[in-house]
């Protein structure tokens, strides 16, 4: 029997962190299991991109950049990949080409192998420039396709879809199924289109939040898909990946063995399954298969920013009602796919149209500019009386939109001045100005790392018996220490702020 092992993509450092611990995982919990990560033979690892770049600044202080480089020197063999939303590179809006072009150039030198692009509208017109560029650098480059479900959306559309990624010079194809919604029959007939029309290898990502995912991944296998996204099983399951072990244990044997240590994968999990322990306030709370993805076709991660926006206008009630107005504005806005940052425009529209009790009464910024054809050409034209009631008379643009954007690499370089020290801290400015500012300013200061407040408190107390329980739990849990008044340590938190400043640290 001839071998075709599947192989396989681990999302561990980026989409089941992302997905399950609201993109937390510090670097530092990443490194010391870099090494046998290495050593699995992954066909890659994801660790970089979406969200990732955006929380490290953010939440984490640390540099997104410094993570692929500190990884990659603990990870020669494994191919890197990071997901890239196309214009949008890691944000939420479009850039200009030229930070575009630097980002993807910077990656790669930094260690990037794979870029995983995608458009939220699958406007193709959104990943041309990413795409060039990532294939001028000598990456590998995965165009990925938005799986969504709706009557414009069938295997006919994904396929010539595939056939213009092909055409622009894609070396792989993905199908993107962000929110867990293709069947295992689905997963079936289309693999099997993509196999027999499209020369290259096809990926398929999913999430198990609906609970289909082991079953699809099993159905692209049977029909011929290349490599598979998994999460290894302590952090699989819910709204992440299915587990890495239990696809490699379903193929044991078989003519697509992957030929994965399964003792390795075992110590791995172990090793995520303590980690995990230390983000668990920024778990979901969510115990098993989420039925509502199916009623409703809405991603889950979209679910609790709708249950949350309703929560902060004291309008819990009302949760039924939006879920019910959710598919109506995206019908009315031509069947987008919900993936960032098309499912904020819509939830947060349809969450107006319900709470006011007049249909587009109020029109977000993001809604204007979605009208207006600058987010790129939406998959069905908008409602014409919709339209109307959001932009009037304008006219939409019909161009890419990132033809219309001024270049923005000097202009950010200017503004941010010495607090740059690299190329790559102008990118992070260009891309966050504010957050990356504020981020740069805090390492200009010497307070970067978690390392040197720690040191700070525990200088200064050393000799406070009774402040010693404090620092014990700083040390403990780290990822607590930047900003304890606004967490869980409020009690704490005027005093700290005093100790820290005594200690010649700010925060
Ligand atoms: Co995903």
């Amino acid at each position: 029997m001839e071998k075709n092992p599947v192989r396989i993509c681990d999302t561990i450092l980026r989409d089941a962190h992302q997905s399950l611990l609201a993109t937390r995982l510090r670097t530092d919990d990443m490194l010391p299991i870099a090494d046998k990560l290495d050593q699995v033979g992954y066909w890659s690892v994801e660790m970089w991109g979406g969200a990732t770049f955006d929380s490290a600044m953010r939440f984490l202080n640390e540099d997104p950049w410094e993570r692929i480089r500190k990884l990659k020197a603990r990870m020669p063999r494994t191919p890197f990949q990071m997901l890239l939303r196309g214009q949008n590179i890691v944000g939420y809006k479009h850039y200009p080409d030229d930070v575009l072009e630097r980002f993807v150039v910077k990656a790669r030198e930094n260690g990037i192998d794979v870029f995983r692009i995608f458009d939220a509208v699958n406007d193709v017109r959104n990943m041309r420039k990413a795409m060039e560029v990532a294939r001028r650098e000598g990456a590998h480059v995965q165009a990925a396709i938005c799986y969504t479900l709706s009557p414009v959306h069938d295997i006919a559309s994904y396929v010539s879809m595939a056939r213009v990624l092909r055409d622009l010079g894609a070396d792989s194809i993905c199908i993107k199924d962000m929110a867990g919604m293709i069947s295992p029959y689905a997963a079936y007939e289309l693999v099997g289109q993509l196999k027999a029309e499209i020369d290259l290898p096809i990926q398929l990502h999913t999430h198990y939040t609906s609970g289909m995912g082991t079953a699809a991944l099993l159905k692209a296998v049977e029909a011929g898909v290349d490599v598979v996204d998994t999460a290894i099983s302590s952090l699989a399951l819910l709204t992440s990946q299915p587990p890495t072990e239990t696809i490699v244990s379903i193929l044991r044997g078989t003519e697509r063995d992957t030929g994965l240590d399964l003792n390795l994968l075992a110590e791995i999990s172990d090793y995520f399954a303590g980690v995990r322990k230390k983000y668990a306030r920024f778990e979901s709370g969510m115990t098993g298969v989420d039925v509502r993805v199916l009623q409703y076709q809405i991603p889950g991660g979209m679910l609790s920013n709708l249950m949350a926006q309703l929560r902060e206008q004291g309008a819990e009630d009302r949760f039924e009602e939006v879920l019910a107005e959710v598919p109506r504005v995206r019908e009315e806005l031509g069947f987008p796919p919900l993936v960032t940052p098309s499912s904020q425009i819509v939830g947060t529209q349809a969450t107006l149209n319900v709470l006011l009790g007049e249909r587009y009464k109020i029109i977000p910024e993001e809604v204007k500019n979605y009208v207006r054809g600058y987010y790129g050409r939406p998959p069905a034209p908008i409602d014409p009386r919709v339209q109307r009631l959001v932009i009037g008379d304008e006219q939409p643009i019909d161009c890419r939109p990132a033809d219309l954007i001024p270049p923005g690499m000097e202009k950010a370089r200017e503004e941010i001045g010495d607090l740059a020290r690299s190329e790559e801290d102008v990118l992070s400015y260009a891309l966050f100005p504010q957050v990356a500012r504020p981020f740069l300013e805090r390492r200009a200061r010497g307070t970067g790392g978690k390392e040197a407040i720690v040191a700070a408190i525990a200088a200064t107390v050393a000799h406070q018996d009774e402040c010693r329980p404090v620092v014990a739990a700083a040390q403990a849990r780290p990822e607590l220490v930047l900003s304890p008044w606004k967490l869980s340590w409020r009690p704490q938190a005027a005093r700290w702020q005093g100790l820290i400043a005594g200690a010649g640290g700010a925060v």
